[in-house]
């Protein structure tokens, strides 16, 4: 089983890791790469400012930009990590043309027949491809990944639905990688933290109930429960940190909580972790260096799980924002669609 893939924005901070993460798959080959205009009919390894501690796959070296236009791409799959408003230009003229498009990106992710989806919490959201294409028209079709903080939060949540989640309070602390490159200036975040990260929050917010919701057949009913966040730019080169306090209808015990962090399963796709969520029961754990690789990047690390108000718990979550913030979660929103059939 091959199946030949396109990277759109694959000069940036999340298409660098598709083009590393894509690196000898036993399922994709990466065909083409794309970027911005200016890249065009040049090699991508002269091209690309490489921002990963591994050399450049030598596998991309020597490829040959593309434009942005779908008669340039001979394959079966795109990957996009394009900035949002690029993406609502560019991704319906893929999947209009019958590409199967992976989005990173945010344009599509809220709208009511696009899947978002983490594999191990909402596979069967998938479903609404077919309404994404009966709806639209399309050959081919978009199914997008959450934002980075909100898969973290939400792998985390999903073990603890069972439990009556109320509500939930997230206070993250993000790496500057989230913010693409260049991102933050080095003299604004240098010896600070920035307490504002433009629509974070929102998506935070509303990409969560969306992703544990149910799906009804036709749409997705959003999950009732309320959340808020509070994100921050933190001087951390990879690795999201969030803190979290979850609010049950009921009292649930600490131990209960963690035997049900451990028992979310991973599936069995070729980008998949051996485990999901590791939890960490030393009292100054996880922490961005020491845990973001946790998994290769594609496991989060849970600490610190203890009571806080009245049927409350509190604990700290991280996570790889790149790897299993991104393009990670494009690969295995891909591998899963090839496994059940939606790709032929
Ligand atoms: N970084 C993360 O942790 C993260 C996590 C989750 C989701 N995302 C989402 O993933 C997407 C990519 O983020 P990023 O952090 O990788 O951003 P980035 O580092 O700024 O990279 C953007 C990429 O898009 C290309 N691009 C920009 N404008 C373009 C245009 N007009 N036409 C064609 N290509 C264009 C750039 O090409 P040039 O190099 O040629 O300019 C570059 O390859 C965004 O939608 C972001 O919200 C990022």
């Amino acid at each position: 089983m091959h199946y030949k893939v396109g990277i759109l924005g694959a000069t940036g901070t999340v298409g660098q890791w598709f083009v590393k993460m894509l690196e000898g798959h036993p399922w994709f080959k990466v065909k083409n790469l794309a970027a911005s205009e200016k890249r065009v009919g040049k090699k991508y390894g002269e091209e690309v400012n490489w921002l990963i501690s591994q050399d450049i796959p030598k596998y991309a070296r020597d490829l040959e930009m593309v434009p942005l236009d779908p008669k340039y791409f001979d394959v079966d799959i795109i990957f996009s990590a394009l900035p949002a408003e690029v993406a609502r230009e560019v991704e319906p003229i893929f999947a209009k043309n019958g590409f199967v498009v992976a989005s990173n990106a945010s344009a599509f992710r809220m709208e009511e027949d696009v899947p978002l989806v983490i594999p191990e919490v909402n596979a069967d959201h998938l479903k609404l491809i077919e309404v994404q294409k009966s709806v639209r028209g399309w050959d081919g079709f978009i199914v997008t990944n959450p934002n980075c903080t909100t898969i973290i939060l939400v792998l985390s949540l999903k073990p603890l639905m069972d439990f009556g989640i109320k509500n939930v309070r997230v206070a993250s602390m993000q790496a500057l990688s989230g913010a693409g490159y260049p991102g933050v200036a080095s003299l604004s975040i240098f010896d600070n933290i920035i307490p504002f990260i433009k629509n974070e929050e929102e998506k935070v917010e509303s990409e969560t109930l969306k992703i544990l919701g149910k799906f009804d057949g036709n749409r997705i009913d959003f999950a009732k429960i309320k959340v808020s966040a509070s994100c921050h730019r933190v001087l951390v080169l990879d690795g999201h940190t969030e803190a979290v306090w979850v609010t049950f209808e009921r009292d649930v015990s600490v131990e209960d909580a963690i035997e049900a962090f451990e028992s979310l399963k991973p599936l069995q796709l070729p980008t998949s972790p051996e485990k999901v969520i590791i939890v960490r029961r030393e009292i100054d754990r996880p922490q961005p260096r020491l845990d973001r690789d946790a998994g290769k990047g594609m496991s989060i690390v849970v600490g610190r799980v203890r009571k806080s108000l009245e049927k409350e718990l509190k604990y700290i979550v991280l996570g790889h924002n790149v790897v299993r913030g991104a393009a990670g979660a494009s690969i295995l929103n891909a591998e899963l669609m090839v496994k059940e059939g939606y790709i032929d």
